[in-house]
């Protein structure tokens, strides 16, 4: 059976507001509905992997007597994601308050809860890092935690792919050379490197500047632009165009579909190009849901909407 994936990151309950504009200062709006949805982008990406047929631990810590904690972990489980490596430890969960306007587009706000009390990997995590197919990352936990596990697993030789979402601020530098894969979106990417990435010639530019800050291979999420691979130093970009979403009804989640799709298809062999091609066919199916995890495709889903294009 194939050496498993491991998600070490943030798990956070989703308060999701649909509104239709975001309040200007001083103004008071009312949203429709308040409701609690399994999210936060280690969890996002553990269980997109997980639908997606690729055997995948998440490594995150749940807050001891958070009545939350019993959805968040149900999500995780009901996707097939294995729980026996995280943690509880004291106070609540982690949570995102999540403006989600017309069209799609979100705000959010997030409060670290467990997701930044201290970390202690234990040695049974350790060994399951050692191990795994690969290790995927991203920055809504104490980036030493992120750090650590980097090391850990570049030590043992397993590839290491950081999500570049979640809090602002330069990158720790002693990760950037164990990372076989740096995944940012287009302000993330602008925000990295301090460059403009308005047109295609400045995402690659910029692109490019990571690479050479040591990173093995970079993929800029562009939305409905579609992503950005460059991967490897002196090998072609690649470029591939979003599939098509017939409606656009809640991206939340869409970058954390996009990523953890994008490595199980990697793991599972298959060259770059058709990589992005599944991964871009999850996010599309994933942007016509509501909700971060709920909205995230069975494989079955995603194999149908390719044979279709
Ligand atoms: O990437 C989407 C996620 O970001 C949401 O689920 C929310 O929890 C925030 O962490």
């Amino acid at each position: 059976s194939p050496k498993p994936l491991i998600v070490v990151g943030s798990v956070n309950a989703d308060l999701v507001l649909p509104i239709e504009r975001l309040p200007k200062p001083g103004e008071t709006l009312a949203a429709a509905s308040i409701e609690t949805v399994p999210g936060g982008k280690g969890a996002n990406q553990a269980a997109a992997a997980a639908r997606a047929g690729y055997p995948t631990f998440f490594v995150g810590q749940f807050g001891r007597d958070d009545p939350n904690a019993a959805l968040l972990r149900n999500a995780l489980l009901g996707c097939g994601v294995d729980l026996a490596h995280a943690a509880e430890v004291e106070g609540p969960c982690g949570t995102a308050l999540i403006l989600l306007q017309a069209g799609g587009e979100n705000s959010i706000i997030i409060v670290g809860g467990a997701n930044q009390a201290a970390w202690k990997l234990s040695d049974g995590v350790k060994a399951l890092i050692a191990g795994a197919g690969a290790v995927l990352l991203q920055r809504e936990i104490p980036e030493p935690v992120n750090v650590e596990v980097a090391k850990l697993a570049a030590a043992a030789g397993v590839p290491v792919i950081l999500d570049a979402g979640g809090v602002e601020g330069p990158i720790d530098p002693a990760i950037l050379p164990c990372l076989t894969l740096l995944s940012p979106n287009e302000t993330e990417l602008a925000r990295l490197t301090g460059l403009p990435t308005d047109s295609e010639a400045q995402v690659q530019a910029a692109a490019e500047k990571l690479m050479s800050a040591g990173v093995k291979s970079v993929l800029v999420k562009l939305g409905a632009d579609g992503s950005l691979l460059l991967p490897g130093p002196g090998q072609p970009p690649l470029r591939q165009a979003a599939i098509k979403a017939a409606q656009v009804v809640d991206t939340t989640g869409a970058g954390d579909c996009f990523t953890a799709t994008y490595a199980v298809a990697v793991l599972e062999g298959k060259p770059p190009a058709e990589a992005l091609r599944f991964a871009s066919a999850a996010a599309s199916i994933c942007v016509q849901r509501k909700g971060a995890m709920p909205s995230l495709p069975a494989r079955t889903e995603v194999d149908e909407l390719l044979s279709k294009q």
